[in-house]
């Protein structure tokens, strides 16, 4: 393969988007270097498995059926595994070879559209049930989570549906995150409920059936991924790219594609409190917009949040199938951005950590989640010499003093990458990252283990063909 920027044909994209799954295991993967013995468990990673229905191509990375991906790494031995997410939209979508029900910017064909009403909205197709995003351990389930509160139960052994859990019943008018937080006993999430007043609201979804801890009543509601939490507080933060819930209701484009941007409105966060539910403070900031939460905790009368943002919401518009397959796609760069939210004078004041790219942020959140003592944001990246194309390194963010650190590696297009601490680990650098690695040189993926303080490799398990460019996974220890 040539060096250097310009891959005419865009292998990344036709390796690692425009492809389904090949699904199969194989026991004993070749490993390149040694895994450390102490590292021993499962690690599982939802995302994209199919774009290309047999009569349907969809629009948007976010509108694959999904896929889930294990590695069982034990005594240096990785075995690995995937299977489609068996959701019902998947399922329609193999019998019929058509997409019959509405994704993130994909909707059904208006003559499926009419056999499937619903008959809360006639005039509304069904929302997907397509858990493709993220995967948690809430209480004793193994779940797949998506952006619909349909989630899906599956056996971590075979990755096989065991069934779905609706931990907020009426789920069609409702969309919620893939990114609950957690403490001892709670699975906190949030939901957006659309109506004529809509709500964000938050809930504890590992007590199905319980009321919503915090409501709070909104006219338009914001596209949201994710939110934050420190020790006693929930964050909502809400860029201007939002949809007047009355437009979902005639539902003449597809989801995402009924929100506008509207700058003119900045966004909202708002800080409530965890025991009693109530807003403690509201900001209205410059616009921006964000997937990800990154941390946050309490200091004095502020509230500290680190996100993962960007200026405006374009990157929706980068994601779109069209625009990945050009071989001179720029991404937008998201970066880390510090809110100090001062509670009592209600000023937020917001500074840059660094100008390294970052998307697909995580720390040390079992340790570090909440705490002022976290240091280090890791996540996929365009390096700064290799600009065109999409995310072609990881990098490791000090935000603490802005520094950055890059793994890059000629032709390889890194996932996610997940930390996991080291025995007796010290601090949130002192451990591994998990990251699966499309490599575009050898058509082909493997399982990259890298040492998290100096962001070298130690380890790499070689599969013998691509995986699909995912989005989120978990190391469960085992
Ligand atoms: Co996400």
């Amino acid at each position: 393969m040539e060096s250097g920027n310009l891959n005419s044909s865009n292998s990344f994209f036709e390796l690692g988007v425009n492809r389904n799954q090949k699904i199969y295991s194989l026991k004993n993967v070749p490993v390149q270097g040694k895994i450390p013995e102490w590292l021993n468990g499962i690690f599982i990673r939802n995302g994209p498995g199919m774009l290309n229905l047999k009569n349907r191509r969809l629009n948007h990375w976010f509108d694959a059926m999904g896929a889930l991906h294990k590695f069982e790494i034990r005594g240096g031995k990785v075995d690995y595994t995937c299977s489609f997410i068996e959701c019902e939209s998947y399922k329609g979508a193999i019998e019929s070879g058509e997409l019959k029900f509405s994704e993130f910017a994909t909707d059904p064909c208006r003559s499926i559209f009419k056999k499937v009403q619903s008959y809360v909205f006639p005039s509304l197709p069904n929302m997907t049930d397509n858990p493709k995003i993220g995967v948690a351990r809430i209480g004793e389930k193994w779940m797949a989570l998506g952006e619909t509160p349909m989630q899906l139960e599956f056996d971590p052994e075979t990755l096989k549906k065991i069934g779905v859990s609706e931990p907020v019943p009426g789920a069609f008018a409702y969309k919620t995150t893939a990114h609950p937080h957690f403490d001892k006993e709670h699975a906190y999430n949030l939901v957006v409920k659309f109506g004529m007043i809509s709500y964000y609201k938050i809930y504890d979804v590992a007590n199905p059936g319980a009321k919503p801890i915090a409501s709070i009543p909104v006219k338009r509601p914001a596209y949201i991924h994710g939110f934050g939490m420190t020790k006693k507080y929930f964050i909502i933060t809400a860029g201007p790219l939002v949809v007047v819930p009355i437009e979902l209701l005639f539902w003449k484009r597809p989801y995402i594609e009924n929100h506008q941007w509207r700058p003119q409105d900045g966004a909202s966060i708002w800080v409530i409190d965890k025991a009693t539910g109530k807003v403690k403070a509201h900001f209205n900031t410059d616009p921006f917009f964000c997937f990800h939460h990154v941390n946050a905790w309490e200091e004095g009368n502020e509230v500290v949040m680190d996100i993962n943002a960007y200026d405006d919401a374009s990157i929706i518009q980068k994601y779109y199938l069209r625009e990945l397959e050009q071989p001179n796609l720029e991404l937008p760069f998201g970066t880390i951005r510090r809110f100090r939210l001062n509670l009592a004078t209600k000023k937020a004041d917001v500074q840059i950590l660094s100008d390294a790219c970052i998307e697909l942020p995580r720390i040390d959140y079992n340790r570090f989640n909440t705490e002022s003592s976290y240091q280090f944001v890791y996540g996929v990246s365009v390096h700064p010499e290799q600009r065109q194309g999409f995310y072609n390194s990881l990098v490791k963010i000090n935000s603490q003093t802005g520094n950055n650190t890059y793994w890059f590696q000629k032709d390889c297009y890194p996932g996610e990458p997940v930390f996991y601490p080291s025995p007796n680990s010290k601090n949130d650098e002192d451990g591994i990252l998990l990251s699966i690695v499309l490599d575009t040189g050898l058509a082909s993926s493997f399982l990259l283990i890298l040492d998290a303080t100096t962001m070298q490799e130690i380890a790499r398990a070689e599969l013998p063909d691509p995986v699909v460019y995912g989005f989120h996974g978990e190391f469960f220890p085992q």
